[in-house]
């Protein structure tokens, strides 16, 4: 985990009602893609987060971004019904865990969804996603990215979370 970016003294939000019950994407998504088209999807999906409003977030240089990418991407294998990909590599998921150390508040998670919605719109024609699941999908990472909002959105965002990597990028 990164703690470069960690402030002891923030308030670290917590959405009520705890992780959200939301029903898995079929296995069916998984079986169609395979694991190339599901890494295919997330480095689409991790460039277009670069570009967007919550960029600040996310390591800087497409090294630094494409290793980010496979990480998630190792989770979306799962998450899409595929074997436990992201725990053989990086152990146990741990989710909103590993993401405390960056601010997200809903506008944050909002941007995200967008970036998500729109590599989803694609994902049929160009990385084999079944169309009839493209909802469920959708469904999924709606629900689920509510309990990685860990601030109320005093914050504007910006600095504080501010990667400091410039040394890391290429
Ligand atoms: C369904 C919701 C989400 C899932 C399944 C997800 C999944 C992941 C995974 C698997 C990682 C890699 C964790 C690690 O091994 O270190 C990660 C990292 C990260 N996520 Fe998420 N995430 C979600 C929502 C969000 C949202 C809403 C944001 C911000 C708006 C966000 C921002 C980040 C950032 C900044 C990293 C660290 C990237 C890096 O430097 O490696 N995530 N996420």
């Amino acid at each position: 985990m990164d703690l470069m970016n960690y402030n002891p003294d923030r308030e670290i939000w917590t959405p009520p009602g705890g992780p959200p019950q939301t029903d898995r994407i079929p296995a069916a998504v998984y079986e169609a893609m395979g694991e190339e088209n599901i890494f295919a999807f997330t480095r689409a999906f991790y460039l277009r987060l670069a570009a967007s409003s919550v960029a600040h977030l996310f390591p800087r240089g497409e090294r630094n971004l494409m290793a980010a990418a496979d990480k998630s991407a190792a989770l979306n294998v799962f998450l899409m019904g595929g074997p436990h990909l992201y725990q053989q590599r990086h152990g146990p998921p741990r989710l909103r865990m590993r993401h405390i150390p960056f601010v997200i508040d809903e506008a944050g998670r909002r941007e995200w969804m967008r970036c998500f919605r729109e590599t989803l719109a694609e994902a049929p024609e160009q990385y084999g996603m079944p169309a009839e699941h493209v909802a469920a999908v959708e469904k999924f990472y709606d629900d689920f990215s509510g309990w990685m909002v860990n601030s109320k959105g005093e914050e504007t965002g910006g600095e504080e979370t501010e990667r400091r990597r410039d040394a890391e990028t290429e």
